[in-house]
């Protein structure tokens, strides 16, 4: 049973579903999937993210891995002290509350290893809030080095770049294949497009999923990824596409002088994830801890994401002179990271035993091991990065 939207939660999804649907009419009565996935998450002021809900943690609708345990976070500042050496900065893009931040600064703190700067980039006004009341808390010698940035740097830092489950929240096209060829997926409005009276109940908060022709960048991405599948995909097969990565990866790639850049995020290889069998694609919605596959019900008061095409990553990395140099597990990102050695560090036996439990979520398969990934992406960083030794996925790419 889904959980039932508080009087506020149903006023502000009434309010953000209301904005779509004067979006939907503007542009002739139906908006590609990619531009409601915008909206729902990221409209100004009414979006997911851009509005206040509680969004992660316990009390909100998911938890990732730095809420999960701040072990991650820990195993995160290993690799990024092995990259910065002795100086250099990191820019972590999506900081979400802010509690990854301040788990690598400190551990980096403790290791001799702070970096000059630790700028965050984050798109949600809401989060940013609540990363600076977080950050703020920290000792001044650390809190000093924080900077929240309104957009890229202009300059190239040299360092590290983070990002944890933010390629998921780039706003994805949607497609199903007809005969031959593939229709983009998108929305629309019922009663405009089936008679029904705006009075009949709830029809005016409603969308419906409906397909049409896709745009050429859709069409010819459509065409490129079928025409390289090992196994052909059923008529009906329905899927994502985030043409959104490619940009993104450029964009941070400009940033990058030296270092390495870090992607942390649920997803697979092209060939598994377009698997023949996979037919309704990975699209999930994430509300108050319950997973379900339906973006149009509580539009603006739920998360919305994709899994990742990691061959698609890696492609754009490369098309911008980076490195793909690794790409792995989380789980093996872990343990090559030392977080067993961080575990047997606990010698209070209550703390011992609630670390044992975080860690088993970070690392077991049918948790969070296996279907997150890791991958780093480098520019002019000579070291082997400690995260990839146990494990080497980058020829399933
Ligand atoms: C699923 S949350 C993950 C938050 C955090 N990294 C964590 O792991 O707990 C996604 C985050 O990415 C941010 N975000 C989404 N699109 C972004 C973009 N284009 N650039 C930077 N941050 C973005 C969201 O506001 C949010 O903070």
């Amino acid at each position: 049973m889904m959980p039932a939207l508080s009087p506020e939660e149903e006023a502000h999804s009434r309010a953000v579903t209301a904005l779509i649907r004067e979006r939907v009419r503007a542009a002739g009565g139906w908006l590609p999937f990619e531009q409601f996935m915008e909206l729902a998450l990221y409209a100004p002021g009414l979006g997911y993210y851009s509005a206040g809900s509680v969004k992660l943690g316990p009390g909100g609708d998911f938890v990732t891995a730095p809420e999960v345990s701040d072990l991650f976070s820990r195993c995160v500042a290993r690799q990024c002290a092995q990259v910065l050496g002795d100086g250099g900065e990191i820019l972590e893009l999506g900081a979400g509350t802010g509690r990854m931040a301040a788990v690598v600064l400190a551990s980096l703190a403790s290791l001799g290893k702070l970096p000059a700067r630790y700028a965050i980039l984050e798109v949600s006004a809401d989060l940013a809030q609540r990363q600076r009341e977080r950050l703020g808390k920290l000792p001044r010698e650390i809190r000093e080095r924080v900077v929240w940035l309104e957009r890229l740097p202009q300059q190239p830092i040299n360092g590290v770049i983070l990002a944890n489950e933010v390629l998921d929240a780039l706003p994805c096209r949607r497609f199903v294949l007809g005969t031959g060829a593939a229709r983009e997926l998108g929305v629309a409005i019922p009663d405009e497009l089936h008679g029904e009276q705006p009075g009949e109940a709830g029809a005016d908060q409603r969308l419906i999923e409906r397909d049409a022709e896709p745009d050429p960048a859709l069409a010819s991405a459509c065409a490129a990824l079928l025409g390289e599948l090992p196994a052909p995909l059923p008529d009906g097969y329905s899927s994502e596409l985030c043409l959104r990565i490619a940009p993104w990866i450029a964009g941070i790639a400009d940033c990058l002088g030296r270092g390495a850049m870090l992607l942390f995020d649920y997803g697979l290889p092209r060939a598994h994830y377009y698997h023949p069998q996979r037919t309704a694609g990975t699209l999930r919605c994430h509300f108050k801890q319950r997973v379900h596959d339906d973006p149009y019900s509580n539009i603006g008061v739920q998360d919305i994401t994709a899994w990742v095409d990691f061959t698609r990553v890696a492609e754009a990395a490369v098309a911008c002179g980076l490195d793909v140099a690794g790409f792995c597990t989380q789980a093996a990102f872990l343990l090559a990271t030392g977080v067993e050695q961080l575990l047997a560090e606990s010698t209070d036996v209550v703390e011992h035993a609630r670390l044992a439990g975080e860690a088993r979520r970070l690392l077991l398969p049918g948790e969070m091991g296996e279907a997150f990934k890791v991958m780093a992406l480098t520019r002019g960083c000579d070291v082997a990065l400690e995260g990839f030794a146990l494990q080497d996925l980058r020829q399933s790419l």
